[in-house]
């Protein structure tokens, strides 16, 4: 049987955190044995929020290349720019047109984005949804890979798929959201009741895998927790404690239940020291790695060209059924 398709994507915004490697790159690199993968830096959709050029650039490519860090092999998985494929703006503009205002009003995520960014509420912010429809189609995905938050933007390119199908034929791939056997949902240090964000204004509530070693130490002895001394698992009541267990048991392959034992008769100090080294330990391989692959221009060059030119040959067969079908004159 041929392989299911899955496409994911991550922002060529800000730098990546542990959130990003232990609940989306470390299950993507494990994909490529049973599926056709493409993991894509989305620059196009960085442009929503006002960033600065050469900070863009950098940050793309960093992307980029922590993907590959991660062990996300660049000969098993196709791996690229948006921007690099035109194919992705082009269907966007077409996926508009069959979006309605209505569907797009009702994104939590525009909602949010709009109440921090009241300076510049602007479309391309509104229309962010269509151009993720426009990636995850292009390719005739079957399977999304994505957190929780979004969730509501794969059931849009869902909807709006089977909106096109019902219209033109058997156009699209109708995709599914996927949620990996094993994830992990990475809070934010000093307010562990919200998820771990690249766009986080208080740099503490984020371990950065560019961090040095020193600033992830600091940054998990201040880690809130709560008054009651016990190191326990209960997320529920004990969002700060449960949130460096499971970090504790990303790190080390164990459950969380399993590790609470680690520290019977322990207090916080000493689940935060433990936790703090391991994480270091583990990262600190792939820090070395990303900045080998950083200095190395021609390397990384020839991947982001070879992955632009894979991902094209796949939108042009997709984009020719699109046009054919909506009536683009040849
Ligand atoms: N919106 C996604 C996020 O912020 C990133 C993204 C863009 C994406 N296009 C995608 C994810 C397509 C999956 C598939 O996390």
């Amino acid at each position: 049987m041929q392989k299911k398709t899955i496409f994911s994507g991550m922002q060529a915004t800000g730098n990546l955190h542990i959130g990003n490697w232990l609940g989306a790159a470390r299950n993507w690199a494990k994909l490529s044995a049973d599926y056709n993968c493409l993991y894509c830096v989305v620059d196009l959709h960085a442009l929503t929020v006002r960033q600065d050029p050469a900070q863009l650039r950098n940050n793309a490519r960093s992307v980029l290349a922590w993907y590959i860090a991660l062990g996300i092999n660049p000969d098993e998985n196709i791996l690229y720019f948006q921007s690099h494929v035109a194919e992705h703006a082009e269907l966007a503009w077409i996926l508009n047109c069959y979006t309605y205002m209505g569907e797009l009003n009702r994104m939590t995520q525009f909602k949010d984005k709009s109440a921090k960014n009241e300076e510049n509420i602007n479309a391309g912010l509104f229309t962010y949804p269509v151009l993720m429809a426009a990636d995850i189609l292009l390719f005739q995905t079957h399977l999304v890979p994505v957190g929780d938050d979004q969730r509501q933007h794969v059931e849009l390119a869902r909807d709006v798929a089977q909106r096109f199908n019902h219209v033109y034929g058997d156009i699209f791939v109708i995709p599914e959201g996927y949620i990996p056997p094993v994830g992990a949902r990475i809070m934010a240090l000093q307010d562990p009741t919200r998820k771990m964000s690249k766009s986080d204004e208080n740099i503490s509530n984020s371990i950065f895998l560019s961090d040095t070693s020193d600033a992830i130490i600091k940054k998990f002895k201040r880690a809130v927790t709560d008054s009651d001394g016990q190191v326990r698992y209960a997320p529920e009541e004990k969002a700060g404690v449960s949130n460096l267990l499971s970090i504790y048991s990303c790190v080390t392959g164990r459950t969380p239940q399993d590790c609470e034992k680690d520290f019977a008769g322990q207090g916080y100090g000493a689940l935060k020291t433990t936790v703090g080294e391991a994480l270091v330990e583990a990262i600190t391989p792939y820090r070395n790695e990303h900045a080998r692959l950083m200095a190395d221009t021609a390397y990384l060059d020839g991947i982001i060209a070879s992955g632009a030119a894979q991902a094209k040959v796949l939108a042009t067969s997709t984009m020719a059924r699109v046009k054919k079908a909506v009536g683009l004159p040849k």
